[in-house]
């Protein structure tokens, strides 16, 4: 399954938990590259200056990543990837990823905040762990950028019949208990 928000939707911290409760992989675009930066790989170097400036990372650099990750053995029994695809362009490059592993997509979970309750919460979370992209300015671009461009990868799949969409306002147990309910009906 997918999960997909705007940013400050709660996409990580759902999706450990629905992780845990479903015994499936959680992968986090965002988490792998910040991995890789803390690090300093060649990976992280490059991808660095884009996410500090609320850019997507180009999808020379993302694109293989997330291949590489999906032909692991782990994803075979079932998979949570959240923050990608972002782009339309993203989706296709999925489709034959996931192709090429003979994985399908059951759901794509889309979590709801309205910009002020998000741009609250991230600065919220710039004061306790400093995010170099939770800046005022970084993150209404950041917000900009999703609803030109990853709200069209929803559309894409809700064509497809398989998005649930979960209103992530309020605590993380209640949104969670929310997630639970509707993969019952989805699933
Ligand atoms: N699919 C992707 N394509 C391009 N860049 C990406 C992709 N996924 C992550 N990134 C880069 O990593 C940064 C952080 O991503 P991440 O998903 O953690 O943040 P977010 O969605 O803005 O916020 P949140 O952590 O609150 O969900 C992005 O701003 C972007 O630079
Ligand atoms: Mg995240």
């Amino acid at each position: 399954m997918l999960i997909i928000g705007p940013p400050g939707s709660g996409k990580g911290t759902q999706a450990a938990r629905i992780s845990e409760r479903l015994g499936v992989v959680a992968i986090s675009t965002g988490d792998i590259f910040r991995d890789n930066v803390k690090r300093e790989t060649s990976l992280g170097v490059e991808a660095k200056k884009f996410m500090d400036a609320g850019d997507f990372v180009p999808d020379s650099v993302t694109n293989s990543m997330v291949r590489d990750r999906l032909a692991a053995d782990d994803v075979r029994e079932g998979f949570l990837l959240d923050g990608y695809p972002r782009t339309a362009s993203q989706v296709a490059e999925l489709d034959d990823i996931l192709r090429e592993n003979d994985l399908e997509l059951d759901v794509v979970l889309q979590l709801t905040a309205d910009d002020e309750e998000l741009v609250k919460r991230l600065l919220g979370r710039a004061k306790l762990d400093g995010r170099s992209d939770d800046n005022e300015l970084v993150i209404r671009h950041r917000l900009g950028l999703y609803h030109d461009q990853t709200e069209v990868v929803v559309s894409r799949y809700d064509e497809r019949g398989i998005v649930t969409k979960v209103d992530g306002i309020g605590s993380i147990d209640d949104v969670t208990e929310r997630v639970m309910a509707a993969l019952k009906v989805a699933s």
